[in-house]
């Protein structure tokens, strides 16, 4: 067993949830959609081999993913540098490299792409009218459904390609109508291209496709009618979608594996429980209690009791839950082991260099 905490990644897990969302999309629709995975939520070399194997695409944010892809044997031109928070060398790098679709959101960052990577295929992010995910973005990316339409004119006034409008609803999006609500404005943006000469080849529908936490999701087959119905209503019958997945096809994959430092009852009354594992080393999206993760002991059966529930480190933050109810058995003492499960995306490689000297969260890929 190795030293506590650790992550164990199940790869055939990644393979059985790519399949099920490809079927899924497939259905009804009789098309197949691209599916990109999200880098970010697993760069584990394991999972990138076995989706490139499986047919993906994938999403990099960064001159470190791509590296990750192509050191992987990932052909160049099933990358698309999806982040639109890019400078301008890393534009010229990820070029030289052979990468040739982008997204962007601002016409600063339209510039950069028509000067460093000229003559590349594009695709512009607009913020959608729906509603706030789990792990909501906010307004940190994407333009106004009117600015894409200007920006993907004059993307191709400048000499690139235009794919076509793209849209994110949100991380762990509970709401299957946002994505209805996004197809029915990249459907209007268009059309105002067609107007315009400009065919578009693809909608980009983004990631934000749910997993089960210890609250429920709609089910993907429900998600997937909602997204084909609107695709037949409001795109035109030449239109391919692209979804971007990173949670959906990497979260149930994962379970990390923690250890009790300690329990006592805190001088507000409440009884505290303290892991190896923390918002440092593994468990950032515990910020703001966002994600709710379930927690497996070797004492479930005990009675249980409410719990705060703490990271190992001196900082304040660093507590995973305090307003979500946790009940955890009340025998539960320090060195008890606790399996968090689904906790396949976003923990790993979220997790800080050595912060107050803990080292991040190792990754071991089950042969099962
Ligand atoms: C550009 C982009 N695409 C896709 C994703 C994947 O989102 P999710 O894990 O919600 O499917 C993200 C997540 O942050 C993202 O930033």
């Amino acid at each position: 067993m190795p030293e506590s905490p650790f992550l164990v990644i199940y790869p055939e897990r990644v393979r059985e949830n790519y399949r099920a969302l490809r079927a899924a999309m497939s259905a009804g629709s009789g098309t197949a959609p691209r599916i990109r995975f999200a880098v970010k939520a697993g760069p584990v070399p394991e999972i990138v081999r076995l989706l490139d194997e499986e047919g993906a695409e994938f999403d990099v944010a960064s001159i470190g993913e791509i590296d990750l892809c192509l050191g992987l044997g990932v052909a160049v031109g099933k990358l698309c540098y999806g982040n639109p928070i890019k400078k301008a060398a890393d534009i010229a790098r990820a070029f030289a490299l052979g990468v040739r679709r982008f997204a962007f959101d601002t016409e600063d960052d339209l510039l950069r792409i028509v000067e460093h990577a000229p003559g590349s295929e594009v695709e512009c992010r607009f913020l959608a009218a729906a509603p706030e995910s789990r792990t909501p973005f906010g307004v940190k990316f994407g333009c106004t459904p009117g600015e894409a339409f200007r920006l993907l004119v004059r993307a191709r006034d400048l000499g690139l390609v235009v794919a076509g409008p793209y849209f994110h609803v949100g991380s762990q999006q509970l709401d299957p109508d946002a994505w209805r609500i996004g197809i029915e404005q990249a459907g209007r943006i268009s059309e105002a291209l067609a107007d315009k000469e400009i065919p578009v080849t693809s909608v980009n529908i983004g990631g934000g496709l749910p997993i089960p936490y210890a609250d429920p999701a709609p089910a993907l087959g429900d998600i997937a009618a909602v997204i084909n119905r609107a695709a037949a209503e409001f795109l035109s019958g030449d239109t391919g979608l692209v979804v971007e997945p990173g949670r959906a096809l990497v979260g149930s994959a994962g379970t990390i594996h923690t250890e009790v430092v300690s329990v006592r009852t805190a001088p507000d009354g409440r009884r505290w429980v303290y892991l190896d594992v923390g918002r440092y080393n593994g468990m950032a999206e515990t910020e703001n209690e966002y994600i709710a993760y379930r927690f497996v002991t070797d004492r479930d059966g005990d009675p249980v009791d409410e719990a705060v529930v703490a990271g190992p480190t001196c900082d304040g933050d660093d507590v995973l839950y305090q307003r979500t109810r946790v009940l955890l058995p009340t025998t539960l003492r320090a060195g008890d082991r606790i399996r968090i499960p689904d906790t396949g995306a976003y923990t790993a490689s979220y997790s800080s260099v050595s912060f107050n000297g803990f080292p991040p969260l190792t990754v071991h890929v089950s042969g099962d």
